[in-house]
Formats: C-alpha cells, sequence, structure tokens
C-alpha cells in the first residue's frame, strides 16, 4: 500500500500529465523498455485494466507501465526509477456486488430492465443470457400466449439461465397478473422482474412463496427470485419485508401453497434485489438517483436490522444508467449492479421498429417529455416519451385535456372533434367507438358495459384506442403513422448518443445490446482507474481520462 505524502513534489511529462510523489516505502522494478513516454501509449496503458499500472518517473519523464513489480524499498536499493503511483487490475466483476453475480449466476452487475410489448425481446433476452448478462423479457401487455411461447423460445436457447420475465402489476385486470404467475409457475420461471406494484397482490406473494422450501440442511431455499422495481419507500419497505400473514393465510385457504411454504415466507424477505428506479423512459415518478439511492440504501439497512436476515437484500439502480460516467457513479454511491432500459430500445435485438431506433439513435437530452399514460389515463398518469420526430406527446396531451375539460365526447366543440378525426384518428369517431367496443366485447365485455352508460368513462375509452395503438405502431413500425409513434424514451439516451457520437457506435446498425453493456462495464472501470489515480495526486489533461467506445470483435472473455 501506498499513502500519499503531505509534502508532495510536482512532476510533469510534458504531455498534461503531472503527478504527486508518493511516500516512498516501494519501488518498481523491472524493465525500462516496458514503460512508455508517449501519449497515446500512455492511454492504451491505462486501458490496460487487466493489469496493474504504475505510473513512474525516469530521469525526469513521467511514464506509465503495465509491467513489472513493486518491491519493498531496502537501504541497499539506488532506484533509477521513481515509483509515483500505482493502481492494481481491474476487473470489471468487480463492480457492483459479488452476492448479485454468485445468486443470479452472472458475469456482470448489469441488468437490462423489461420493455413492454416484447420491445424487450426474445432476441435480446437470449443475446444477453448467452453471455450471462440478466435480462428481463418485456412481458406487459403480450397475450397469454404470446408469453408462453417467449417462455418456451428462451427457456430452450438458455436452459441454465440467466434470464428474467416482467411481472408488471395489473391494478385493473388482476387476471392478466394471475396468468403471468401462472405461466411462471407451471414453466419454473425462476426470475421475475416485479414492477409498477403499489401494494403487494396475491399473484406475487404466490409466486414467491411457492418457490420456497427446506433443503437437506434445513435451510430455508429461494427458488423464486424476485428483483422488485421501486421509486418510493412505502413501496420499498413492501418488498424488504417479509410477505404479509393475511395474504399468506388466503394462499393456503386456497391451497395454493402449503402451511410449511407461508411459515417460511414469514422469515424472507418478498424480494432478493430492489432496482430503485430514477428519472428514466416509460412509467416514472422523475427522482433523481442521487437523492433516492441513498434514501433507499438507508431503508434497507433498518429493514435489515429489524429482521436479520440471513442474507441482505441488494439494491440496484434504474435510470439514467447511458454511460460508463453514470454507470461508475451508482456503482460509486453503493448500488449493487446497475440496469439500463432506454438505450437497450434503440439496440439491433429491440423489438422496437427501424425508425423508432433512428429516431432514438438522434435523440438528444432534452428530447424527452412526459405524455399521458394509456394505462392509467383517467388518472392523469403520464410517462416519459420522446418528442423529437414525433407529435405523440403533444397529441395525447390535448386528448387528456379534453378528458378532463368534457363530459363526454358530444360535449366537446364540433370544430375539435373534426379536428381529432382529421388528425389524430384518422378516422370517425364512431369507427373508433365501433372497434374499441367490438375488442371490449371480447376482452373485457363488464368494462364495455359501463362505458356505454357511463358518456365520460367511454370517452376515455375513445381516447385510449389511440393511446394503447401508438406504442403498437412504434414497434411495427406501422407505415404512414410515424408521427404518432409512443416510443418510451428517458435522458438515458440522449447521454448515450452524446457518448457515442464519432465512434461506430453512433450507426444503430452497430448497437448490439452485448457490446453496449460490455462498453458501459469496461468504461466504468476505466473511469474508476482514473479517478483513483486523480485522488492520489495524478492530474491528467482530458484525453487520458475520456473512455470512447472502440470496436471489439469478440471480446466474450476478455475481462
Ligand atoms: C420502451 C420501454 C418500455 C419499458 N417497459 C417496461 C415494462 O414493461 N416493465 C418494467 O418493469 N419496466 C419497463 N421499462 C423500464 C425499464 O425496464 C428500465 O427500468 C428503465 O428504462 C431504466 O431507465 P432508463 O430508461 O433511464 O434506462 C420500460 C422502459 C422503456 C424505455
Amino acid at each position: 500500500m501506498t499513502t500519499v505524502d503531505t509534502v508532495r513534489s510536482k512532476h510533469d511529462n510534458g504531455l498534461g500529465f503531472f503527478a504527486w510523489s508518493h511516500n516512498q516505502n516501494q519501488v518498481w522494478k523491472g524493465s525500462l523498455d516496458c514503460i512508455s513516454f508517449e501519449q497515446g501509449a500512455i492511454k492504451d496503458k491505462l486501458l490496460a485494466l487487466n493489469k496493474p499500472c504504475y505510473i513512474v518517473k525516469v530521469a525526469g519523464k513521467i511514464g506509465v507501465t503495465n509491467d513489472g513489480y513493486l518491491s519493498p524499498l531496502d537501504q541497499n536499493t539506488t532506484a533509477t526509477v521513481e515509483l509515483l503511483l500505482s493502481v492494481p487490475p481491474l476487473r470489471i466483476q468487480q463492480l457492483g456486488d459479488p452476492n448479485f453475480l454468485t445468486f443470479h449466476g452472472v458475469k456482470y452487475a448489469y441488468v437490462t430492465g423489461a420493455m413492454a410489448g416484447g420491445i424487450a425481446s426474445e432476441e435480446m433476452v437470449i443475446a444477453l443470457g448467452k453471455e450471462q448478462i440478466l435480462s428481463s423479457f418485456g412481458a406487459g401487455g403480450l397475450s397469454p400466449d404470446r408469453l408462453e411461447s417467449a417462455i418456451n423460445q428462451i427457456q430452450q436457447a438458455l436452459p441454465n439461465g440467466p434470464y428474467a420475465f416482467n411481472l408488471i402489476h395489473s391494478p385493473n385486470e388482476p387476471a392478466i397478473e394471475r396468468r403471468a404467475v401462472d405461466l411462471y409457475l407451471k414453466y419454473q420461471v425462476r426470475t421475475v422482474e416485479a414492477s409498477a406494484f403499489l401494494d403487494l397482490t396475491a399473484n406475487i406473494v404466490y409466486y414467491r412463496a411457492a418457490g420456497l422450501s427446506l433443503n437437506a440442511s434445513n435451510q430455508i431455499e429461494i427458488k423464486n427470485k424476485v428483483i422488485a422495481k421501486i421509486s418510493r419507500r412505502e413501496v420499498a419497505t413492501k418488498f424488504l419485508q417479509p410477505a404479509p400473514a393475511r395474504i399468506l393465510k388466503e394462499l393456503v385457504e386456497q391451497g395454493l401453497i402449503s402451511e410449511l411454504q407461508a411459515t417460511l415466507a414469514a422469515k424472507v424477505p418478498m424480494a432478493d434485489d430492489i432496482t430503485v428506479e430514477a428519472d428514466s423512459g416509460g412509467h416514472t415518478d422523475n427522482r433523481p438517483l442521487v437523492c433516492l439511492l441513498p434514501s433507499i440504501i438507508a431503508l434497507r439497512d433498518e429493514i435489515q436490522a429489524q429482521y436479520h436476515y440471513e442474507k441482505p437484500i441488494r439494491i440496484g439502480v434504474a435510470g439514467g444508467i447511458g454511460t460508463p460516467h453514470s454507470a461508475l457513479a451508482a456503482f460509486m454511491m453503493g448500488a449493487a449492479y446497475i440496469m439500463t432500459g432506454s438505450i437497450n430500445q434503440s439496440c439491433v435485438e429491440s423489438g422496437a421498429c427501424e425508425y423508432t431506433k433512428k429516431l432514438l439513435a438522434q435523440a438528444e437530452m432534452a428530447d424527452m417529455m412526459m405524455a399521458p399514460a394509456a394505462d392509467m389515463f383517467e388518472m392523469g398518469v403520464k410517462l416519459q416519451v420522446l418528442k423529437r420526430g414525433t407529435m405523440f406527446p403533444m397529441r395525447a396531451q390535448k386528448l387528456y385535456e379534453l378528458y378532463r375539460a368534457y363530459d363526454s365526447i358530444e360535449d366537446i366543440p364540433l370544430a375539435e372533434r373534426e379536428k381529432l378525426e382529421k388528425q389524430v384518428f384518422r378516422k370517425t369517431i364512431a369507427e373508433v367507438w365501433e372497434g374499441t367496443a367490438a375488442y371490449l366485447s371480447q376482452k373485457n365485455p363488464e368494462k364495455l358495459g359501463k362505458a356505454v352508460n357511463n358518456p365520460k368513462l367511454k370517452m376515455a375509452v375513445i381516447f385510449r384506442w389511440y393511446l394503447g395503438l401508438s406504442s403498437r405502431w412504434s414497434s411495427t413500425g406501422e407505415k404512414g403513422r410515424e408521427v404518432d409513434y409512443q416510443i418510451w424514451c428517458g435522458p438515458a439516451m440522449g447521454g448515450f448518443n452524446d457518448w457515442v457520437r464519432g465512434s461506430y457506435l453512433s450507426e444503430q446498425n452497430n448497437r448490439h445490446v452485448v457490446d453496449v453493456a460490455y462498453q458501459i462495464m469496461t468504461g466504468a472501470a476505466f473511469l474508476y482507474r482514473i479517478q483513483s489515480l486523480k485522488i492520489q495526486g495524478l492530474q491528467m489533461s482530458d484525453y487520458y481520462s475520456q473512455y470512447h467506445p472502440v470496436h471489439t470483435a469478440n471480446f466474450s472473455g476478455l475481462i
């Protein structure tokens, strides 16, 4: 271990690279030939993360090497090379919580979050899973048949994982949530990403408890892992605690879980991991990560002190992660893992159409805005979408304003209605209602009955036709409807585009999810190295501290 001397002397190599001398209780030993003094070569040495990095001074010049070794200073040593600073090797597996890696059987503390409607596609989950990176399939909004087919395809490609499936809370349609749980239990899907929960439901408790048993050593075995995505302390609390006794009792009474499972469920938390979601694409509370993460970590600590779980719950982060810098910031704040979302939608493997990916690749930080959400339209819930290149957010906002201002479609002034029919729906309101009624008569006759007798609800149902379809148009690439594409996206996309500008990743056809994950994690490890050198007193120009993605044909197993 070297320590920074209180009285330091400055060394300058003339390349914008200054270092402060260390308290020298060690010397560097090795061949002078392996020391680099030239800019490009120095950068390469800093980038060699799997090797240590020694900053040395030879004949008044500062150089960098990855070779040689440190040895204790003894009286007889007369070193021609002065050791200024050193940093150890840094593998990207070292970022985050090592327990996350073992628990999920993954290589990196990096996860890709679910994106509804299969935008987080089978292809995406499989590509990442093959590299031992956890990815959550976007089950939200898909039919049970489509979900079942995704489970089959993913399990066939990844018989030993890793993969996760999204279990999204459906407040209005609990049957949908239940059907997903039934499929996950039937096919032994062992990891779910639970999201949009405001409170625990019997469905998520059923999934968790049904996977509990005692092993031969009488220890609780958790087969069904839960990663809960939250943005509020109240909801985090529910997942940090064991399942409520009331729900467990009901499940036992219904014969869905055993008495033993109910007893075990009272001893383990509802989730193994909590993803704290800050300002993200899609549904978001727009909270800043720097405020939210410490608060949830403190909450976890409080609850851990109360329950003394054998395996403490890990806290990861999502929302705004799109660069090595944001990834490193999250790890340095104590995140056990990072989750990305928006940036993956622009990748080759995403279920979004080409046109959408192109818009995403051009997006800048300020090109996003909050727009009314289809699922909770009447409640005024909003989600974060792309505004550049699409009229969706403005049109959806207009629909919400009309909904607020009038009690029925008929109350809306004729001129406004005509505008809606011509510009937004491109159909008459009567035609939209006819189509919607036909759909609801199949899917939700009860709702149809209510809408027929409630003009305000009927208006909401008509407006939601547009809000629902606009997401699908962005996935299927509906021609002629480009201006109406609803594209969920957060500022992370703009951050990513800024970072990759001028590199091969600026072209969306080069964006592969595995590569993006690798570049972000490698960049984060590199920036960590740079920051630790800076903290020790090394001053360097921007040239050395920037990490630009460089195409690596086959990075698998490199680091
Ligand atoms: C297009 C899109 C669809 C999403 N759909 C879902 C979803 O169905 N379920 C879910 O839990 N999260 C969903 N998310 C959130 C992501 O899983 C992830 O948590 C979030 O995007 C991370 O923040 P970021 O967008 O800033 O990277 C979605 C995000 C996007 C961009």
